[in-house]
């Protein structure tokens, strides 16, 4: 009998292994085809799995023979927009990697597309579904410490990877930052509205691009967000997450990876110079899956309910717009309003 979820694998490199297995564990899915320029990609990717559906090199007429109904676009950053685009015109539904695209003007195009053919495209933000993120943002934005003013992260870690990164142009603004600044739109609770943003090369960076950044953000709520990022430091590191502080006007909330807590003020006696604190740990009440299992649950269920995931791409635009914003007032030297 067929399954609800036809799905295609588009792109069979490292990252693919995480989504084909959570299309496996699903009962009302299965994979109908593998796409990728390289053969042997696909055909490693079916014998690590088992898998016996065909492969193809082009999305659409792997689409056409296997009346596939969504897409798992997974392949690298330059393609996303190609494949997106064509899996959407053929009528498919299209869950992808992150980052949408390569530029703010092809990812605007392709939230357009989703809007005209009436399909749902949602990106990969696995950095949200954590328990310690959910429980930070009841903190925040969930008004534990007052009204937020000030909320800064700062990531500084020295990864060797190798390959690409070390030799694109921002690596660290365009192939990471995008989870920093999308974390920061769930832990604020609004959007942002300005940037400005100083793009360097420390001295015994390994990258050859910029592999850190300095970046002040007015959000429309009133918070300023600074973020301090390098990919390039080595020695006590934060965590992936980033090291989050946020001040708001009865506290402070502190959130390093692991547990957040936050330090609420107590009323002031008469006269004392600072204020009495104490202690609240954040409950955990996330119930979901973490990861790109959490993720990925939110995105099948909202086509289930026919309604937009909460990582829909005109939602993640938002986030676009901060790397792509800070990108540019690095190159300007001027802060720059975003759009949206
Ligand atoms: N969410 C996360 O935490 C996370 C982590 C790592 C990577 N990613 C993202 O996942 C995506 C894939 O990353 P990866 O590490 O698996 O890359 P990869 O280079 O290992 O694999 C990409 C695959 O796509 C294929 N491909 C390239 N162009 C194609 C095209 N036009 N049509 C079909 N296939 C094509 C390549 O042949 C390759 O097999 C990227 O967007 C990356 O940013 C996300």
């Amino acid at each position: 009998m067929t399954k609800p979820f036809r799905i295609i694998q588009a792109g069979c490199g490292g990252m693919a292994n995480t989504w084909v297995e959570y299309a496996l564990a699903r009962e009302d899915a299965e994979l109908v085809a593998l796409v990728d320029l390289q053969e042997a990609s696909a055909r490693a990717m079916a014998e690590r799995h088992g898998l016996t559906c065909p492969w193809f090199s082009d999305v659409e007429e792997a689409i056409r023979q296997t009346g596939a109904n969504l897409v798992f676009d997974v392949t690298i950053p330059a393609a996303h927009k190609n494949i997106t685009t064509a899996s959407l015109r053929a009528g498919c539904d299209v869950l992808g990697e992150k980052p949408m695209a390569e530029s703010m003007e092809d990812a605007e195009d392709m939230a357009r597309e989703a809007g005209r053919a009436g399909r749902m495209y949602a990106v990969m933000q696995n950095r949200r579904y954590l328990k310690e993120i959910r429980a930070y943002r009841e903190l925040v934005a969930g008004g534990v410490i007052g009204q937020t003013g000030f909320v800064t992260a700062n990531f500084f870690l020295g990864p060797h990877f190798g390959g690409f990164r070390e030799a694109m142009e921002s690596p660290l603004l365009l192939d990471m930052s995008i989870h920093t600044f999308d974390q920061a739109r769930l832990i604020i609770g609004s959007d942002p509205v300005s940037v400005y943003c100083h793009e360097f090369n420390p001295p015994g960076s390994w990258y050859a691009g910029n592999a850190a950044a300095a970046c002040i953000f007015e959000f429309a709520n009133g918070t300023v967000f600074t973020y301090n990022g390098s990919w390039c430091a080595e020695g006590a590191p934060t965590s992936w997450e980033a090291s989050w502080r946020a001040v708001g006007s009865k506290g402070t909330a502190i959130w390093d990876g692991a547990a957040p807590y936050a330090e609420i003020v107590k009323p002031r006696p008469d006269g004392s110079f600072t204020s009495g604190l104490e202690r609240f740990e954040a409950p955990f009440t996330w119930e979901g899956r973490e990861g790109h299992k959490g993720c990925l649950d939110e995105m099948f269920a909202a086509l289930l309910e026919g309604r937009p995931a909460e990582t829909v791409c005109t939602d993640n635009l938002h986030s676009m717009a901060m790397v792509f914003g800070a990108r540019e007032s690095a190159r300007t030297g001027q802060k720059v309003l975003l759009r949206r």
